[in-house]
């Protein structure tokens, strides 16, 4: 299937899939697959569990985009560079995104290998992909109360604990120290990551509605004795991967 049947297909819907999440496109049932590298101003990520390609699926008899692998601010590129992707979706008709994400989790009633329903962010990473204009968007509501609804009802449904909270985002690519995650809990941090915010920021800004779910792979920086590896996150976000792969078909 070439792009341009990609963009007939009109998919309305849409879910970025983050670190060892790429698996959750299965549960969906592939209808079809193209590398990000064969769309004008995307490439391919260069982190390990980031597949780096959109697969258009269908749920309910309607397309849905899967984004498999996402691309970062600490790869080395501007927040307007890892949010073409939004942007790509929104010239094709996408008017709703579910963001999904690998994060530690500093809310210590949460459990690791669970997921957190995010319900608001901070924006750690000192830059924007609204940069550059008076793009003066109003951000009181960026992750849809609508929408959350539907998302807590579902994990109810299915007897899943679904947790929610503000995820913090950092540039990256160090993990954070102990005193960072202190700061981060001080600030209302519940969970902290290096992704997100800024495809958040840009799909708010184009009007669409967006959701975003946290996968609670690590404590955070001292809060336990730990060291952490990026291969142990991609490994629980791939087992825990499935709970939410289920509560995405539950809920969207
Ligand atoms: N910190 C930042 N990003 C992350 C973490 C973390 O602990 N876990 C997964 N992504």
């Amino acid at each position: 299937m070439s792009l341009t049947d990609f963009q007939n297909a009109r998919p309305e819907t849409a879910i970025v899939l983050g670190s060892g999440l790429g698996a959750v496109a299965d549960a969906f049932g592939i209808e079809c697959e193209v590398a990000y590298a064969d769309v004008p101003g995307l490439s391919a990520s260069t982190v390990p569990g980031h597949a780096g390609r959109f697969v258009l699926a269908q749920h309910h008899g309607k397309p849905i985009l899967l984004a498999q692998g996402r691309r970062h601010l600490y790869e080395g590129l501007t927040a307007h560079e890892v949010t073409a992707s939004i942007r790509f979706m929104h010239e094709i008709g996408v008017k709703r995104v579910v963001l999904t994400n690998a994060a530690g989790a500093i809310d210590e009633n949460f459990h690791v290998g669970g997921l957190m329903l995010i319900t608001d962010h901070l924006n750690l990473m000192g830059t924007t992909p609204l940069l550059g204009g008076p793009n003066f968007h109003d951000m009181s509501e960026v992750y849809s109360r609508a929408w959350c609804e539907r998302f807590h009802a579902a994990s109810v449904e299915m007897g899943l604990k679904l947790h929610a909270g503000v995820y913090a985002a950092v540039l990256g690519p160090q993990y954070e120290t102990p005193a960072e995650i202190r700061m981060l809990r001080t600030l209302g941090a519940d969970a902290v990551g290096m992704s997100t915010v800024p495809e958040a920021i840009q799909a708010r800004a184009l009007g669409m509605e967006v959701a975003g779910i946290s996968m609670l792979t690590n404590w955070a920086a001292g809060l336990r004795a730990q060291t952490l590896h990026h291969a142990e996150v991609v490994e629980v976000g791939k087992t825990a991967g499935m709970y939410l792969a289920r509560l995405l078909k539950a809920a969207v």
